[in-house]
């Protein structure tokens, strides 16, 4: 390769696979779900037939559907390694998704009885069913209570807020959970879906694709931007400081959490669909303060984002709803990422069969630019 060759960092235009998984125009701000606009599912769908569509390619019967619930029901209660290294973990207080990744290393392990022979589908039944329990399980551990087990008769979103509380939720926050999950299930070949993609290329498990992934989910340009999104917001407290303290922070030249996107030029129309569920949890539950501040804090930041960045066209993405929704259900912000990474792996997972199916080894290449006629200096002299 030589040296004069156009080099790009970041991918962008790169198409690195063909999916039927999702679809994300970042010009129209359509995002496509296995076919459904992410508005038409999201609002609809359980998460289970969610996952099923995405395994499948198509939406479950009712006789499907029931026996895919009974099958990832029937993986949800964790072994006694995972438990043992949430409660030895917990003592140092790690952040929640660490936890998650380090527990979900534990899901390769086989009961006695099972061969020790890569399993994809066994491996993703246990990773998605598994990961709402450790999460639950760690929150509570580290706060200083017992975890609470998972019940079967429950569907997947109402035992997670299930076992986080210890209280069975109302059916109305099982679906603003469920139309969380299903909005943020899949979105191309985002950063943690592609590492996932290059581990399963590579003829890898299930399992280390998973724990790659979340590992590139973690950063705050990607998965960990709706903890400060929401900080922001409380900071500002009253609306009317919106504006100086946002020009503030841009004067300064630092980032909006919950603002901009790689692909999406336009509203990211995840946004919309979390924003008008947390409008109707945060209606329900008769106190619109925290809502419509943030709906104030949203119109300046893309007001002062249009005078700082014209040039970009920087607006409201998936994270900044995310944590008002997260927050009207009552997690506390440690639990946004590992929440996000609890519905993605439907996405995870799917793209894992995928590249199995259609796989290439994924590997580019890099322009090398050091030096090529250094000469070995002894220890001594150096
Ligand atoms: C998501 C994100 C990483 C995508 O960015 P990207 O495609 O890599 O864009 P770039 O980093 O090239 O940014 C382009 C320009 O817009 C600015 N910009 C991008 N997002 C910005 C934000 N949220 N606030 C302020 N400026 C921003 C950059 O500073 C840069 O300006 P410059 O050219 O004057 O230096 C970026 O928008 C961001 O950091 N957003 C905040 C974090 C966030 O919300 N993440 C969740 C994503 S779903």
């Amino acid at each position: 390769m030589k040296s004069e060759t156009i080099v790009n960092p970041g991918l962008e235009g790169v198409i690195a696979a063909q999916t039927r998984l999702s679809s994300v125009d970042g010009q129209a701000g359509e995002l496509i779900i296995a076919g459904f606009p992410v508005a038409e599912l999201a609002g609809k769908a359980t998460f289970e037939e969610t996952v099923y569509l995405l395994w499948h390619d198509a939406l479950p019967n009712s006789e499907q559907l029931t026996a895919f619930q009974k099958a990832l029901a029937s993986e949800r209660v964790l072994s006694q390694v995972t438990l043992d290294l949430l409660a030895g973990i917990a003592a140092q207080k790690v952040p929640v998704i660490d936890a998650l990744r380090m527990a979900a290393s534990t899901l390769s392990l086989r009961t006695p009885n099972e061969a020790a022979t890569d399993n994809a589908e066994r491996d993703a039944y246990a990773l998605v069913a598994r990961f709402p329990t450790i999460v639950a399980a760690y929150w509570r551990l580290v706060n200083g209570a017992e975890p609470v087990a998972p019940r079967s008769d429950l569907h997947h979103a109402a035992n997670f807020l299930y076992m986080l509380s210890g209280e069975v939720p109302s059916a109305e926050r099982a679906r603003a959970l469920e139309t969380y999950w299903n909005t943020v299930s899949d979105h191309g070949l985002n950063a943690s879906t592609f590492t996932a993609r290059v581990i399963i290329s590579t003829q890898s498990d299930m399992v280390s694709a998973i724990v790659g992934a979340i590992g590139a989910l973690k950063g705050p340009l990607h998965g960990g931007a709706p903890g400060p999104a929401l900080d922001m917001v409380f900071e500002i407290g009253d609306a009317s400081s919106a504006e100086p303290y946002l020009r503030a922070k841009l004067a300064r030249g630092e980032r909006l959490m919950g603002f901009g996107h790689r692909v999406y030029k336009v509203r990211d129309p995840r946004a919309e669909v979390l924003s008008a569920a947390a409008a109707r949890l945060y209606q329900r539950d008769g106190d619109m303060t925290l809502y419509n501040r943030a709906r104030q804090v949203e119109q300046t930041a893309l007001a002062l984002l249009a005078e700082f960045k014209p040039e970009h066209k920087l607006q409201t993405n998936v994270e900044f709803y995310t944590a008002l929704l997260l927050h009207g259900l009552g997690l506390s912000k440690d639990l946004f990422t590992p929440t996000f990474a609890t519905g993605r792996i439907a996405g995870w997972t799917a793209h894992g069969f995928e590249q199995r199916r259609l796989n290439r080894l994924i590997r580019p290449q890099s322009v090398y630019v050091g030096p090529k006629d250094r000469r070995w200096v002894p220890r001594a002299e150096r």
